[in-house]
């Protein structure tokens, strides 16, 4: 079963921005890279540090505390699957974009 959390226009980050956004007791970071929306969890896999506030390469989003690299289209650590932070898809319905939560992921 999925859930989805709907984006307030406010939770939607400018171009290259992003927006933190709380729900469904789930932290997640929002980011917008070149007009495409990214979602990611706001805890760093290595020691659950928050990426949202994290350096922006492109849509590689660098952890401030030890320097770990995330590819945010798959979660993956850059050049290796060796650590994953967990990434989930954006749907819109005409301007109303969603966040699909799998409740495989931890849901409750
Ligand atoms: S907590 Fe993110 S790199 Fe260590």
């Amino acid at each position: 079963m999925t859930r989805r959390i709907a984006l307030a226009a406010s939770q939607l980050p400018e171009r290259n921005g992003r927006v933190l956004v709380e729900s469904h007791g789930k932290s997640l970071a929002v980011f917008n890279v070149a007009d495409t929306l990214y979602v990611i969890d706001d805890s760093c896999p290595h020691q659950g540090a928050s990426l949202c506030g994290g350096r922006l390469e492109g849509r590689v989003i660098q952890c401030c505390a030890h320097g770990l690299r995330f590819d945010l289209a798959s979660g993956n650590l850059l050049n290796s699957t060796a650590l994953k932070v967990n990434c989930y898809p954006v749907e819109f319905e005409g301007q109303q974009a969603f966040i699909v939560l799998n409740d495989e992921e931890g849901g409750q």
